[in-house]
């Protein structure tokens, strides 16, 4: 049993990765638990630079740059891709996570097509863009890589409340991550997806208005487990997708979401 926990520690070993949106929430932790597993290095892109540029100098320039990109722009998402090969040699992972939640009940007979096309540029049309470029650099590099991209509980059900954009770019994820995980098996590059259910994130906070410990406490109410959804529960689930654990997995969809129910 001892036998096994060194490989476990480092499952990701020597491996490069990106991690969008990763100044904050699932990303900064999930880029911290990839080093904690051995990979050699993480590349963070985000918009918001200081923070961004707060978590590679606490995980410590050796094993860790920002870039700033913002993914609804393609020649930022190319520029990342190429600046992580030119740095660190290749690129095995990308987590493709940036996402924004939609300000506003944006139920359907009262949507608001501006906040619909933000919404939508950076959920879909950003989370597309950073499959294909990190597709294209494994294909080119001959590397077998990864790709995990954030989806929701949002990608398989609906809200009587509203947050319709939101929930239409959640499940256009699941269509992106299908359709890149059978045009890209033949070069080795498996595309999963995780859906997380309702996490305290400063995403939430800010949608609810509310401190962390506040909205955490409201979140007990969405799982049939016991307890909450953690940063921690989704960046286990990336972290396993992300490996050779996972060898013979793609076109998956993983939920993280403790068994997601509407309260009543
Ligand atoms: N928190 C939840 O309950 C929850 C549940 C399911 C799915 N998600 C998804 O998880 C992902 C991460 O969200 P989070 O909850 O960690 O929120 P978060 O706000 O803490 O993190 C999201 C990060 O994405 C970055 N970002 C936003 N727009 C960007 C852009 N155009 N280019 C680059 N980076 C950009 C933000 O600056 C931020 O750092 C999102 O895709 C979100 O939709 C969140």
């Amino acid at each position: 049993m001892n036998g096994l926990l060194p490989s476990i520690k480092h499952k990701l070993h020597g491996k490069v990765a990106i991690v969008t949106g990763g100044a904050s929430g699932f990303g900064e932790v999930t880029a911290r638990h990839f080093i904690n597993h051995g990979a050699r290095a993480v590349v963070i892109a985000d918009v918001q630079d200081k923070k961004g540029q707060n978590v590679a100098a606490s995980i410590g320039p050796d094993r860790c740059t920002y870039i700033h990109c913002d993914v609804t722009d393609e020649d930022q998402v190319k520029s990342l891709v190429e600046t992580t090969v030119s740095l660190y040699g290749q690129l095995d992972i990308m987590f493709s996570n940036a996402g924004i939640a939609t300000p506003g009940k944006q139920v359907v007979i009262d949507l608001d097509m501006s906040a619909f096309d933000k919404t939508f540029a950076v959920n879909v049309r950003g989370m597309a863009t950073c499959v294909k470029h990190a597709a294209r650099a494994m294909k080119e590099g001959g590397v077998k890589g990864s790709i995990i991209c954030t989806a929701s509980v949002m990608a398989s059900r609906a809200n009587p409340s509203g947050g319709t954009d939101y929930i239409m770019s959640k499940h256009a994820v699941l269509g992106l991550m299908r359709a890149a995980s059978l045009q890209l098996a033949g070069y080795g590059i498996r595309v999963n997806s995780v859906s997380p259910g309702m996490v305290a994130t400063p995403m939430m906070c800010e949608h609810f208005g509310t401190e962390k410990e506040v909205a955490m406490k409201m979140m007990e109410k969405f799982s049939r487990l016991e307890g909450v959804t953690t940063e921690k529960h989704v960046a286990d689930a990336v972290s396993f997708l992300a490996s050779d654990e996972s060898e013979f997995v793609t076109g998956h969809d993983l939920a993280v979401d403790g068994a997601f129910v509407w309260p009543q």
